[in-house]
């Protein structure tokens, strides 16, 4: 039956239930997928030397690498930067780095104070070896710009080091993977500050489960074993969000002049 109802109070009554973000771009039709027979599910058998990946921000559930050597186990033994690239490009736990060219550990200046961390490389970061250097790393480069940075005074990594295929979303298995060489990347950098680009960043190195949208704009402290103390950070849009959805800028310009005044606070 047709809702009786404007779009727009449709959209209200949305809103006013708390909901402020749609999970996709197209519309999915969950009754016509309900009436078709359900599939049927297969379920292997947990294999007795791999724990079951709880796919929940910064999980600290081990994924075992092929030859049984977990990235947190390796990320440990990391004393510099130099050692972690070693370990990161040595790694075999994980499929995507079979079909990457290159493992794509950072760029900019590690002293510089300021940690940018992004999703994952595209086709060109790959190519090249370097993060945020295609599209959207063009418009990164003119946001930390507005507020007078570089990649001599930011240095910039992403959560996960290898392409996903097709420009995919890197699962969350995939981030729960990386995520002890991102953590270990912060502790050995140990910046003033970090900004994290999207929510695959945002969610995972703040362990909180809401969207993008909510952790936007808000400071949190990032705390880790090996960090002196808590790292201020604030989380914001992708520079490829951004690119789709121009409007959404000026939300991230006003997380990047908080960002900018609490650098001057403390400069
Ligand atoms: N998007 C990212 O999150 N990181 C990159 O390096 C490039 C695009």
């Amino acid at each position: 039956m047709p809702l009786d109802i404007a779009p727009i109070d449709l959209l209200r009554w949305y809103l006013d239930a708390g909901v402020d973000e749609a999970v996709g771009e197209m519309p999915v039709d969950r009754f016509a997928a309900s009436a078709k027979p359900a599939a049927p599910v297969l379920v292997a058998p947990p294999a007795p030397d791999r724990p079951t990946v709880v796919a929940e921000a910064r999980p600290i559930v081990a994924v075992p690498a092929q030859d049984g050597v977990t990235a947190a186990h390796l990320a440990a033994g990391c004393q510099d930067l130099a050692q972690l690239r070693q370990a990161m490009e040595g790694f075999d736990g994980l499929s995507l780095k079979r079909t990457a060219i290159s493992t794509v550990f950072a760029d900019g200046n590690p002293e510089a104070g300021v940690m940018c961390i992004g999703e994952a490389p595209g086709q060109e970061e790959d190519r090249q070896g370097l993060p945020f250097v295609g599209r959207s790393g063009k418009l990164l480069d003119r946001m930390l710009g507005s507020i007078g940075l570089d990649r001599d005074s930011a240095y910039i990594t992403n959560v996960v080091p290898w392409r996903p295929v097709d420009n995919r979303k890197p699962t969350a298995e995939e981030v729960a993977t990386c995520l002890p060489f991102v953590i270990r990347h912060v502790e050995l950098v140990d910046p003033k500050l970090l900004i994290l680009f999207g929510g695959a960043a945002a969610s995972a190195l703040l362990a909180r489960h809401e969207g993008i949208n909510r952790l936007r704009g808000r400071w949190f402290d990032f705390s880790s074993p090996g960090l002196p103390r808590p790292v201020p950070a604030m989380a914001t849009f992708h520079p490829a969000y951004l690119l789709r959805t121009p409007a959404a800028k000026r939300e991230a310009w006003r997380d990047l002049l908080a960002i900018r005044a609490r650098l001057d606070m403390h400069s």
